[in-house]
């Protein structure tokens, strides 16, 4: 079914033209917006149309910006009705996305059409390099993207044309939201301008968790997140339970790494770590201005991973001073909701990193696939969301219960649903003191996919053949094994 739906606000046709124009379109219904002159950014009309359509509807507007106000709603509503499977047309735009189409497809659209847009307007604009440098860049993205000025007024700001500011930000949404090319990242892509469409520089320095099943992308996309953290001079460093984070050290397909990282432990240590050198790591990285990753994947026991990391953050807080970004990925290892006996005095630094960390420079990023498994008092205190594909039920009450705190329950409601359906690679940003509330596809990382290579590695071995089995020499191996592990301390 085509149904149409008009905005009554100033600088729009009137209503009677907008009618007409949908009724000549096919429309069998027209539902209309008639806001106050202050209420031009509510749609309760829109937001009650949503809730009845049915995939398969298309619905049918005169222009994209009947859809709202500012570009991030629009590309809000566009994504919305993606998703449902309802399709969308624009009739001063051309613009058709039928129904069930890609999600990425109309937005990467919009983007493309507000360019066009512009470009119209100031016909000796079109085709001109922008004049902006990467940080302006940065930083009209941010402020337009997340709904603080106009395109106009950032364009006013800088001296450069509207369509100028509307090229970048439809490069910038197009990247957002194209799905991650297969090839490798161009080895000319500047780190600093590779922003995530849609969260601004400001909202790097929030504390931020990022949950999603295992595989969903979670690490992967807090990579490109603390690259650009990086980027920007950050210093950070990341617990590296699993052992898949040395990458950030290392370039793709051989280039030279894009920023300086040191590996302490794991398998590929710049320095290797044991587990009792907790308390003069956390000194170390405390005082230093380094990207680093701490690497505990090879510590042999949980009990031995958590007495290093209680040690480890106990001299880090104390030791540190500047900004740090501190990833935890599977904080829910450090910071149960169930926890041990010997876990109680971890749980106790991470939630004072977390609650108390920021005057002591501490920006805390938090990684789990069991929301529901992380201590909800330091899952509550994230200012930022990040939910990859999440199945089950009770990951998702969890991330309902931020929502709750931090948020708006009706948007909450629709996106939990949505949940399960995403993609590896995708998921929804919420930054609620930001703004931001998009569908992100995460672009590609400057570093090296270490948590692909392992699995590459051991192909590598092929044909499929191991050395003849020697049971002698593998005998000898495992006594000798296990002599070692009978001096092990009893906590390992
Ligand atoms: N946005 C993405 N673009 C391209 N590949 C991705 C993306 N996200 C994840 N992947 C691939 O999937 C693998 C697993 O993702 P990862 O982030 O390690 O999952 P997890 O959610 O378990 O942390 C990565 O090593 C990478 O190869
Ligand atoms: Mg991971």
């Amino acid at each position: 079914m085509l149904i149409g739906y008009l905005r009554n606000c100033p600088g729009h046709e009137g209503p009677a033209a907008q009618r007409r124009a949908l009724a000549e379109a096919g429309c069998e219904q027209i539902v209309e917006e008639w806001p106050g002159v202050e209420q031009c950014d509510e749609q309760p009309a829109l937001h009650d149309l949503l809730a009845r359509l049915q995939a398969g509807d298309v619905v049918v507007v005169p222009r994209l910006d009947s859809l709202g106000r500012s570009l991030p709603k629009v590309v809000q509503h566009v994504q919305s009705l993606t998703e449902a499977g309802i399709g969308l047309r624009s009739l001063a735009e051309a613009f058709d996305a039928p129904p069930r189409s890609q999600p990425a497809e109309p937005i990467a659209v919009v983007g493309q059409h507000n360019s066009q847009k512009a470009g119209s307007r100031r016909p000796g604009a079109g085709g001109r390099p922008p004049r902006l440098s990467p940080a302006q860049q940065l930083d009209v993205v941010a402020k337009v993207l997340s709904g603080r000025h106009t395109a106009a007024a950032m364009a006013k700001h800088y001296l450069v044309s509207p369509a100028t500011i509307s090229r970048l930000l439809a490069a910038r949404l197009a990247d957002a939201a194209a799905p991650a090319p297969g090839g490798p990242a161009g080895k000319d892509a500047v780190a600093s301008d590779r922003i995530v469409g849609v969260l601004p520089p400001s909202a790097l320095d929030e504390r931020l968790a990022i949950v999603g099943t295992s595989g969903s992308g979670k690490t992967y996309a807090a990579k490109g997140l603390i690259e650009r953290v990086m980027a920007t001079g950050g210093r950070v460093c990341v617990v590296d339970p699993l052992g898949v984070w040395w990458g950030l050290a290392r370039g793709v397909d051989s280039a030279a790494p894009p920023f300086p990282v040191a590996v302490f432990g794991g398998a590929h240590a710049d320095v290797p770590l044991d587990p009792g050198m907790g308390a003069a790591l956390g000194r170390l990285v405390g005082a230093q201005p380094m990207a680093c990753v701490v690497d505990v994947s090879d510590f042999g026991s949980a009990a031995a991973r958590r007495a290093f990391m209680t040690a480890f953050t106990g001299a880090l807080y104390q030791a540190n001073t500047g900004p740090l970004h501190l990833v935890l990925d599977e904080a829910d290892l450090w910071a149960p909701q169930r926890t041990q006996p010997d876990g109680l005095e971890l749980l106790g630094r991470i939630e004072e990193i977390v609650r108390r960390g920021r005057v002591r420079g501490f920006v805390p990023w938090l990684i789990t696939q069991r929301p529901a498994v992380l201590h909800k008092d330091v899952l509550s205190q994230a200012g930022i969301l990040v939910s990859m594909k999440l199945t089950s039920s009770q990951d998702r009450a969890a991330v309902g219960r931020w929502i709750e705190g931090q948020a708006d329950r009706t948007e909450g409601r629709r996106i939990l649903g949505a949940l399960p359906q995403l993609r590896r690679g995708e998921g929804w940003v919420w930054a609620p003191g930001e703004g931001v509330l998009a569908r992100v596809a995460f672009p590609r990382i400057l570093t090296l996919d270490s948590s692909q290579t392992p699995r590459q590695e051991a192909r590598r071995g092929a044909p499929g053949l191991f050395a003849p089995v020697d049971a002698p020499a593998l005998g000898r191996a495992l006594a000798g094994l296990a002599a070692e592990g009978s001096e092990e301390p009893s906590h390992r």
